[in-house]
């Protein structure tokens, strides 16, 4: 049996595979795979083992011999699942193990973007640290205040306690469905999509993208915000217009924002968001520690085994492929 691997893995989930008697193919070139490589390199294995790589409804109805893809993440926008199920092979993504890495980067965001962090240290550099002006360099305080999660499930919820334990925040939150649980554990407070636009003095996005979620953060959205609100997304990019976004800021109908996936990813060097003080962006890093991109790693090798096995596989995203 064998595995082609679309990047580099960590050695854990890697040395997994290879105890169950599973040859692993690794992409080790530092680029993304074209669509005809992939269908090259997957026409002769048995599972693939797919990092940030798009996998269309042609690229599925090529590789229809598949017996599992197992996803490293715990994101599945850039599949088309329905069309998995319909050549009936079972995708498994990486849930759990990096709510707490991706909530620390959103708590980071949030932070250095009510200080202008990221602006500070980059005026150190062009030499601008001069003589102290009290009314200049003015960040705002995130205690007592509110923050707003959009979208409480794992994620919101580790990004909910750190605020709370940190600066004693109010939590509200909207989500399709009430997650009464959270709701018990930080006294949070279910509220509508426009109250939660209009009571968050930090509003932090943790849904996955959708058709319903996509672009949700608008030009209409952001002018019922506070103009004293910082948005944080370490979700998806396509979540928030990013020209209505910095529009938002432009105009004041927002104080910050602090950006962990833009639209698209890469950001352009010489995007206007990135010379703004009160905006903090980093490059998708939400997953990456040393030991949470080892446990992804680890889960994705254990979606690979069992669907090698021909077992079910445990984290399935498309459970109808076993119907
Ligand atoms: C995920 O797992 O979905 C993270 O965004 C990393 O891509």
């Amino acid at each position: 049996m064998k595995v082609f691997v679309t990047r580099v893995i960590p050695e854990e989930g890697r040395k997994l595979m290879i105890e169950a008697g599973i040859e692993v193919e690794e992409w080790k070139e530092k680029r993304a795979l074209s669509q005809e490589e992939l269908i090259a390199y997957t026409r002769d294995s048995d599972a693939l083992l797919s990092v940030s790589t798009r996998l269309d409804k042609d690229f599925l109805q090529a590789s229809s011999h598949l017996k599992v893809i197992a996803l490293h993440s715990v994101g599945y926008d850039n599949v088309d699942v329905e069309a998995a199920t319909e050549v009936k092979i079972p995708i498994g993504n990486t849930p759990c193990v990096l709510s707490g890495a991706t909530a620390d980067v959103a708590f980071l965001l949030m932070l250095a973007t009510s200080r202008k962090a990221f602006h500070m240290h980059k005026s150190i550099i062009k030499g601008e640290w001069d003589f102290f002006d009290p009314t200049s360099n003015l960040g705002i305080e995130l205690r007592g205040k509110t923050i707003g999660v959009f979208g409480l499930g794992k994620i919101g919820l580790e990004m909910a306690k750190c605020c709370i334990g940190a600066f004693g925040m109010q939590v509200i939150y909207h989500n399709r469905n009430r997650n009464e649980a959270a709701e018990k554990e930080l006294n949070a407070s279910w509220v509508s999509f426009d109250e939660l636009l209009e009571q968050s003095d930090v509003l932090t996005v943790h849904t996955a993208l959708t058709p319903e979620t996509e672009g949700k953060f608008d030009w209409s959205a952001f002018n019922k915000m506070k103009p004293g609100a910082i948005f944080i997304n370490t979700a998806r990019g396509a979540i928030h217009n990013e020209a209505d976004l910095l529009r938002a800021l432009v105009e004041k109908k927002i104080w910050g924002a602090g950006l962990d996936v833009t639209n698209p990813e890469p950001m352009h060097p010489d995007h206007p968001l990135l010379n703004m003080p009160n905006v903090s962006v980093l490059p998708h890093i939400g997953s990456a520690t040393e030991e949470t991109r080892a446990a992804m790693s680890v889960l994705a090798a254990r979606n690979i085994i069992a669907g090698l096995k021909g077992e079910r596989i445990p984290f399935v995203v498309n459970p109808d492929v076993y119907k």
